[in-house]
């Protein structure tokens, strides 16, 4: 068994499902269901014995400590985070509650559970960390990509409050020995991502006639990565990654975002033509440009490559045509996470506050 934080979550729901899809062993699921939490995304698992929903909060100790001592997992994947950079600026007191302060204390109740187990549970228990490149700060054109041996120089409260988490995981392994690895991947997209990210908000925004907004020039950098290429890296560094260690992880696939918007627009030229002669990319609209925007992100994956043999399956070309063919698919996912109703129910099913127990 292994315990999922943030799994109802754009990357932690898409880890559930391809588990579940690949592994007999059963997944408890802790998610405090904000607004970028799903339960629709796990619908399919209705009915499914081996995955166990929890909604609570990682910042609630007592509740950590009751599942760790219940289901008795042999590790922990860390994907709760508020993730989205523009809300990180617009309001960090989330980020630094959920990303800093949560994740001390799922360290802190992980500490304690590990401490307990016999000799061999403890050496082959694992915590394993989600990370983002953008703790490293912000690229010029011509810098080599990040490394795992690159400083930290964050730069948005969401980057900040990433890195804070990141040396709060390394230092309970220096000090108290709990067996954590860390992977800081590039940006991610995919099924499931909710529509306020970039590719997601523009596939959204093109079919229904809005604008396209592009930050600045559009001229920033983004290093992409198909979700379940990412999903499948964690399963490897879960299974054969090193205690101690920190993975970079990306698809080397630099795109500048103007590139990324206009890419949308082709292939939704293609699969749903406008009439006449006209193109999505007429939508395009430039905009003010955020805050403190860095400029380029870029990931050298050779480390996990190398030493556990993980690469992507998909190019940018094919993962971003399945991502624009799964939204065409799935529109009343879009409409239910977007329409707030779903809100309502979970509101009406849960209450507003999240629960202290399993249930
Ligand atoms: P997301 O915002 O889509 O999902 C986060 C999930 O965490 C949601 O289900 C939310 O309800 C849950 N959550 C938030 N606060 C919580 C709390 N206090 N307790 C329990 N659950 C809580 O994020 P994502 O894009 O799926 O990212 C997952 C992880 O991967 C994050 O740690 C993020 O920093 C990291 N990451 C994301 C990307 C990316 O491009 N999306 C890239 C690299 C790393
Ligand atoms: P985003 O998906 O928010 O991810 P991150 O900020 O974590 O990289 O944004 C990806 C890039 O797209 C980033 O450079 C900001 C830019 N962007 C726009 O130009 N317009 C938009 O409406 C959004 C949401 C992002």
């Amino acid at each position: 068994m292994i315990l999922i934080t943030g799994g109802a979550g754009f990357i932690g729901a898409n880890f559930v499902l391809e588990w579940l899809a690949r592994n007999d062993e059963p997944i408890i699921n802790l998610d405090k269901l904000t607004y970028a939490g799903n339960l629709e995304t796990l619908k399919p698992l209705e009915r499914e014995a081996r995955h166990r929903f929890v909604f609570g909060d990682i910042c609630d100790r007592k509740l950590v400590s009751m599942l760790l001592n219940k289901y008795q997992p042999r590790a922990i994947i860390n994907f709760a985070a508020e993730s989205h950079v523009d809300r990180s600026i617009h309001g960090p007191d989330d980020f630094i509650q959920t990303n800093i302060v949560g994740t001390f204390h799922l360290l802190e109740a992980a500490r304690a559970y590990w401490s307990t187990l016999p000799e061999d549970g403890r050496d082959s228990f694992r915590f394993i960390h989600v990370s983002t490149d953008e703790v490293f700060g912000s690229l010029d054109a011509k810098d080599p990509a990040f490394c795992e041996t690159t400083a930290y120089l964050p730069n948005s409260p969401y980057a900040a409050s990433k890195a804070s988490a990141d040396h709060l995981v390394r230092a309970w392994s220096h000090t108290y020995g709990l067996p954590v690895i860390t992977t800081n991947c590039s940006n991610n997209y995919g099924p499931y991502q909710f529509p306020e990210k970039l590719i997601p908000l523009v596939i959204f925004n093109a079919l229904s006639g809005k604008a396209l907004p592009v930050y600045g020039d559009g001229r920033q950098v983004r290093d992409w990565l198909y979700v379940k290429d990412h999903c499948a890296a964690i399963c490897k560094v879960l299974e054969t990654g090193h205690v101690g260690e920190t993975y970079n992880i990306g698809g080397r696939n630099e795109k500048a975002n103007i590139e990324v918007v206009h890419g949308i627009c082709t292939i939704l030229d293609e699969l749903r033509p406008l009439s006449g002669t006209r193109s999505y990319t007429e939508q395009i609209e430039f905009v003010k440009d955020r805050p403190g925007h860095d400029r380029r992100y870029a990931i050298d994956a050779s480390k996990i490559e190398r030493e556990l043999g993980w690469m992507p399956a998909e190019t940018f070309e094919t993962g971003l045509r399945r991502t624009v063919q799964w939204y065409l698919e799935n529109g009343n996912w879009v409409q239910n996470v977007t329409a707030g109703t779903y809100r309502a129910w979970v509101d009406k099913q849960y209450g507003t506050t999240p629960s202290t127990s399993a249930s």
